[in-house]
């Protein structure tokens, strides 16, 4: 597949090099200093590219930005229609509707609205990139679970394929308003982390029987 990864930091570029090594043809994009995109691309074995020509020329397009810099990478990424686009962001600050509500609507679906013609999946948001960056995803054999959720079959199995890849078990969580559940869910495995003193070498894993 040919990827975008829009925002190449710490959960990005991790994503990145685990995708190269699957055999996609990856290509980082979007940073203040375009000299680290160089580095970032040949650190990992991806291509660099502006932000337009990136997202054009991709099928897959991973947000793994800020979530306060999307509005500015979306602003030069122009059309997003018919792309899978993998919304990895979270972000705990309180957010606000254009005319100063509380927005109550997950970072997904604002995103959904903001692109016209995305097909918007969550997911990626919910594990530290410390487990991705470790040499194996595996606790006792098994693997994690990366939730997913959108509105589009089609997008679901890109997005279930490419958590696969990466060695997380990818589990179908419904509607993209389920980000709502999705987004609330990993500032718990956040707080969990860091300020509860598990750690970051920790992942949720669904039981069934
Ligand atoms: N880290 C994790 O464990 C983890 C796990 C799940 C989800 N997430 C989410 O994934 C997103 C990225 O997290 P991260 O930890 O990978 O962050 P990060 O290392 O700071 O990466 C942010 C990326 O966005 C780029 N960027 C471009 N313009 C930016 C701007 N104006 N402000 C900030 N960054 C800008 C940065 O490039 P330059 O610095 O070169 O400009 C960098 O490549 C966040 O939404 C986070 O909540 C993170």
């Amino acid at each position: 597949m040919k990827i975008a990864i829009v925002g190449p930091g710490k959960l990005g570029s991790t994503l990145g090099r685990l995708w190269v090594g699957k055999g996609h043809d990856v290509t980082v994009t979007f940073s203040r200093d375009p000299a680290k995109l160089v580095t970032i691309a040949s650190e990992i074995g991806a291509r660099s590219a502006p932000v337009k020509e990136a997202v054009s020329g991709a099928e897959v397009v991973v947000l793994t930005t800020k979530w306060a810099a999307v509005a500015d990478a979306l602003a030069q990424a122009g059309s997003f229609s018919g792309k899978v686009v993998l919304d990895c962001t979270n972000t705990m600050s309180p957010r606000k509707t254009a005319d100063g509500k509380p927005e109550l609507r997950s970072c997904a679906e604002v995103l959904a609205e903001m692109a016209p013609g995305a097909k918007v999946v969550k997911t990626f948001n919910q594990a530290f990139q410390q487990i991705l960056a470790a040499d194996s995803r595996l606790f006792d054999g098994q693997k994690p679970t990366m939730f997913h959720c959108g509105d589009d079959a089609a997008a679901k199995l890109v997005a279930a394929q490419l958590i696969e890849e990466t060695d997380f078990e990818a589990v179908d969580a419904g509607p993209l308003e389920n980000a709502r559940l999705i987004e609330a869910y990993a500032v718990l495995v956040i707080r969990l982390g860091h300020t509860l003193g598990l750690g970051t070498d920790v992942a949720m894993k669904l039981m069934r029987r």
